[in-house]
């Protein structure tokens, strides 16, 4: 049997029509097609329109189904003018004639009934659209969690201001002098290399070059130039290096600065602080060491470790293995500090033999890494809500 497109698109003769009743017989079929799309469609109208009041898109799903019957280019109705009347035998032409009529009116009225059902449709279901139903639970708007770097400042800051030091905050784009010169950093020092980072291109004259910090410590200076000791600050925020990216460098990551400088601060003073709060940090069952290092702004420097917090300090892992985490060292680098260099001092017009003090620069995604077994850097800045979710 010929599809509807395949009927239209032959002549009458093609098709071996050639007599009054196989012509009855011919649009007989096409009538019988028409009324047996419109009735399965009349569900499908009212389904799609409910829909589309709720969804609210805007295609008319009665303009298809419409055009395929009576578009003028291409609807049934024009192929069958075309293809059957146009050409119909001489013999033939009246009954062609009468028989396209009588389809085009059915097929007309037909669809104008459709059309009135859809209007009364359109009321129902706007009425649809404007029902509230007060029984439907309230849209539950997710108002999200502090990002895990932003909940360990936290809690660092928290441990830090409960033993009396406050927070203080500072400029991203810092000049040299804060940077490097008055942390004891001259122009041709060699630790400038291990900080290479970005420098912002200025006007020519420009009264100063301008960087991105490298580190949180230009706030020790700019603390120190504003207020006379006591000073127990720590300064969290965003520093700057140019490094590739990788499991544990990226170009941006975060420190937490500290400096305290008063009349007697001793040695005693700075290794007691930091394990509390190294112990605060990481839970009670963890041990602390320092290392002799070397910065140009601390005299001594010393670098902190801390007992590894997933084997318990035994470089064993549980499985028995080599712990992956401390490779088997059992000790894990934390980061650097030292008591405050006398030359610093001098940038500031403190005087160095009546104070004295320590400093330390904590890298706070490596904390968070270290406490809640992070061991890619990079998933703290790729906005993986899968990642950010388990850190409510
Ligand atoms: N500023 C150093 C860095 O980013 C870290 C540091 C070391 C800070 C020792 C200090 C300190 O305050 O005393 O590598």
């Amino acid at each position: 049997m010929l599809t509807l497109r395949e009927l239209t698109e032959k002549t009458l003769t093609e098709l071996g029509i050639r007599d009054a009743l196989s012509v009855e017989d011919v649009f007989a079929k096409v009538r019988e097609s028409f009324d047996k799309q419109i009735a399965t469609r009349a569900d499908d109208v009212r389904n799609l329109m409910l829909r589309e009041a709720w969804l609210g898109s805007e295609t008319n799903p009665a303009t298809s189904f419409r055009s395929f019957w009576v578009s003028r280019e291409s609807g049934v109705l024009t192929l069958i003018s075309e293809k059957w009347l146009k050409s119909a035998p001489p013999n033939l032409k009246p009954i062609v004639g009468r028989q396209f009529n009588q389809l085009k009116a059915h097929i007309e009225a037909g669809l104008e009934q459709q059309r009135k059902k859809i209007e009364s449709l359109t009321e129902e279901t706007s009425l649809a659209k404007d029902r509230i139903d007060l029984s439907l639970p309230g849209v539950h708007r997710p108002i999200g969690s502090h990002h895990l770097i932003r909940q360990v400042f936290q809690e660092i800051e928290d441990i830090f201001v409960s033993i009396g030091f406050s927070v203080v905050e500072g400029p991203e784009i810092e000049t040299p002098y804060y940077n490097f010169e008055a942390l004891n950093i001259p122009e041709f020092h060699p630790v400038r290399d291990d900080m290479d980072t970005f420098y912002l291109e200025l006007p020519k004259g420009a009264a100063t070059p301008l960087l991105l910090r490298t580190h949180t410590s230009p706030m020790q200076i700019r603390t120190m130039e504003k207020q006379k000791p006591p000073v127990r600050v720590i300064v969290p925020g965003k520093v700057y290096r140019r490094d590739n990216p990788d499991a544990t460098h990226s170009f941006m990551f975060h420190q937490v600065e500290g400096l305290a400088v008063d009349t007697d601060i001793t040695f005693c003073d700075f290794t007691g602080t930091i394990e509390y709060f190294v112990i605060q940090f990481f839970g009670p069952s963890v041990k602390t060491r320092f290392r002799p290092s070397y910065f140009p702004f601390t005299e001594p420097s010393v670098e902190f470790d801390v007992s590894c917090p997933f084997c318990g300090g035994t470089g064993t892992a549980a499985s028995g293995g080599t712990c992956s985490k401390c490779k088997g060292a059992a000790w894990i680098e934390l980061f650097g500090a030292g008591m405050v260099d006398p030359a610093v001092y001098g940038f500031v017009n403190y005087d160095a033999k009546k104070v004295s003090g320590f400093a330390f620069g904590i890298g706070i995604d490596r904390m968070a890494m270290l406490k809640y077994g992070i061991d890619d850097i990079q998933v703290f800045f790729q906005n993986d809500v899968r990642f950010l979710r388990q850190f409510p």
